[in-house]
């Protein structure tokens, strides 16, 4: 399966953009939910680690994770955080179990379920790779507002792109009203 935004050094730079703009937010997230200790963390479609490194930072676990499919990325990551002694990174396909790490008490992914194929599947599977009381974190996007032409193209590009490839741009609502059971009673919260 393949990442339609996938590539080299263009496509790592994105990523940074991407973090600028949302790091801050996703911090106010897992600190939110992510209350209790967390021994293991396990960052799914990691990229180059940013998430990671945060994820490290805001829930000081023992051992942090991140696993995506792209080489390039996980390379990347591993130089970025050469300064964090308690982050692993893995290359390996996420909707795939078991994952080659420990059980998480945190399971999280940000931007990744709006590329996968059966993203509610992949959900379901994940929740065998948590500890018991553990928690799935995931991060995705409902709706995007803007008057800024160049940006309005942007979205409808990337917006066709991915539904060329059957993905949703806009998964938010559909993960919000998908059927986790049996596996799973559902918590939503925003
Ligand atoms: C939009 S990027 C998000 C990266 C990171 N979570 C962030 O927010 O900075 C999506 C990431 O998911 C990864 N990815 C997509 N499909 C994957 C799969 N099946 N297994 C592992 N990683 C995957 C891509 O390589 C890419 O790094």
């Amino acid at each position: 399966m393949n990442y339609l935004f996938a590539g080299g050094k263009k496509a790592a730079e994105r990523l940074c953009k991407l973090n600028d703009v949302f790091s801050k937010s996703s911090g106010f997230f897992v600190r939110n939910f992510a209350k209790r200790k967390v021994n293991v963390c396990i960052d799914l479609g990691c990229g180059t680690g940013h998430t990671t490194r945060d994820l490290t930072s805001r829930l000081c676990p023992a051992e942090c994770v991140g696993l995506d499919n792209s080489n390039y990325f996980i390379e990347e990551a591993r130089k970025l955080s050469k300064n964090y002694r308690q982050i692993k990174y893995r290359l390996h396909d996420v909707t795939k179990i078991p994952f080659p790490c420990k059980n998480g008490d945190v399971i999280y992914a940000r931007f990744l379920l709006t590329h996968l194929k059966n993203p509610v599947g992949c959900i379901k599977k994940w929740g065998n790779q948590l500890n018991p009381g553990g928690m799935l974190l995931f991060e995705e996007t409902e709706a995007i507002k803007t008057n800024i032409p160049v940006f309005q193209k942007y979205i409808t590009i990337a917006e066709q792109m991915l539904k060329a490839n059957e993905n949703l741009l806009y998964i938010g609502k559909f993960l919000d009203n998908a059927n986790y059971e049996p596996e799973f009673k559902k918590k939503l919260t925003k």
